[in-house]
């Protein structure tokens, strides 16, 4: 299989042999790249794909992005509009082009029917019945196949995909936010003291901006998750609150072994099929008049055998629900066993500017067997006076690789 795999610095280097070539690659990806964003909240269960098609030019002919309901893939609705001129053009494709018949007929028969002469794409896709067979469709009919531009940021990008696909289970994002002590939340300290201090802004850790970020990391997740103990605590709403448009409405998920939500909260109050709820308890519950009262309400309840503890049953529960990811919200034991269990993927710390202070020892993370694991890949980003910290945790192995290793793979192979 003819293939060149290259990343950002060999692009570079190659930048100096190939010229201007090479850099009209990167910026053809790039564009490709910024084309699947407009995909999140509404590609899941599938991943997010851009494509573009150039001429030798250096004219843009087609563009197109992924959307689940229009069903017509990224690279159809570039050829679509490149038309004709698609002939001897290239395809820059964010994610490796289906050879299967699936929604679709196969993407690969397209590009080639349409004369296309070359496509350029980052990396393979993982779903086992694609996984390097468009590629292979493709250099058997003559079109020379380029893999591994860009390939980190595309990876990273479809990280929900490439996770749900390679661990059978979602993609699990830790959030919370923490003051400059490691508190988060403010202990015993009186709502409305703290009200007249602060204006009714207050009872927050974090300012408005990054809360207006924590819908955006909502809405791109499939399902939000937190502990009995938050609910009882901050009677939260758990939407998503960022006025985007999303497929499928995001599940509300509650861990409340012994089902003692009340039916006052919030969350029971607002459930329905378009705010969907989603309860774990114990087996044991499953003669509690509980189970009855929260399902007339609308309210989902599944009873796990081995009860809530089993956070890689809750996780399988939710995979088979088609829920690509899940962001876990806290609160500290929540946080603490996720991390216990090695099954978060990725952490967003938002740390305020804001010293609680207390007798009491509480933490951000309440795990008692979790070794300290750094993070990798980090990034920060400041909104208003708050710091976002996001990385990666290295995660238990699956298919004989940790996610990270798989996201260097694509890159180093
Ligand atoms: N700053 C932030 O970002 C943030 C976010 C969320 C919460 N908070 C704060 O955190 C505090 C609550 O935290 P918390 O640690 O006390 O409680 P929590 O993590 O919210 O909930 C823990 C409870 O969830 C239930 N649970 C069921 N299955 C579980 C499992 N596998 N692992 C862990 N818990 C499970 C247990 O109650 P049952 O035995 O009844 O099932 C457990 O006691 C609140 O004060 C809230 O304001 C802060």
């Amino acid at each position: 299989m003819k293939e060149r795999k290259l990343n950002t610095q060999e692009v570079e280097r190659e930048n100096k042999i190939e010229g201007a070539h090479i850099e009209f690659d990167v910026r053809m990806m790039r564009r490709a790249l910024d084309l699947a964003v407009r995909g999140v909240g509404q590609v899941s269960p599938s991943p997010l794909v851009g494509c573009v098609i150039a001429s030798d030019k250096g004219e843009i002919l087609g563009e197109g992005f992924y959307i689940y309901e229009r069903v017509s893939h990224a690279e159809i609705l570039a050829l679509e509009e490149a038309g004709g001129r698609a002939r001897g053009a290239t395809a820059y494709v964010t994610l490796e082009p289906h050879a299967h018949h699936g929604r679709t007929p196969p993407c690969t028969e397209a590009l080639m029917r349409a004369g296309v002469r070359r496509v350029v794409a980052p990396i393979e896709d993982p779903n086992p019945l694609v996984s390097g067979s468009g590629f292979r469709q493709l250099v058997e009919a003559g079109v020379e196949v380029s893999v591994g531009l860009l390939a980190r940021e595309a990876s990273r990008q479809n990280e929900k995909y490439i996770c749900a696909m390679l661990k059978s289970r979602p993609f699990v994002h830790l959030k919370l936010a923490a003051s400059l002590d490691g508190r988060i939340d403010f202990g015993r300290q009186e709502e409305d003291e703290m009200n007249l201090a602060g204006g009714g802004e207050a009872r927050w850790l974090t300012g408005t901006r990054a809360r207006g970020r924590v819908h955006e990391l909502r809405h791109e997740h499939d399902a939000i998750l937190i502990g009995a103990n938050t609910v009882r605590a901050d009677d939260p709403l758990l939407t998503d609150r960022s006025n985007r448009t999303r497929r499928r409405p995001l599940v509300r998920v509650v861990l409340d072994s012994k089902l003692s939500l009340s039916l006052e909260s919030q969350l029971v109050k607002t459930a329905s099929d378009n705010n969907p709820l989603l309860v774990f308890a114990d087996e044991a519950q499953s003669h509690s008049g509980q189970v009855e009262a929260l399902t007339s309400r609308g309210v989902k309840v599944e009873l796990l055998p081995w009860g809530t503890k089993d956070l890689a049953g809750v996780l399988q529960k939710l995979y088979a629900r088609s829920l690509q990811s899940v962001l876990v919200e806290g609160g500290a034991r929540v946080a603490g066993a996720f991390l216990n269990k090695k099954l978060i993927d990725k952490v967003s710390f938002f740390i305020a500017p804001l010293i609680i202070g207390s007798a009491d020892t509480t933490t951000a993370i309440n795990a008692s067997s979790m070794r300290a694991m750094r993070l990798r890949d980090v990034t920060h980003a400041l909104h208003g006076e708050d710091v976002e910290i996001s990385g990666y945790l290295e995660g238990e192995q699956r298919r004989g690789r940790s996610l990270s290793q798989w996201f260097d793979g694509v890159v180093r192979e």
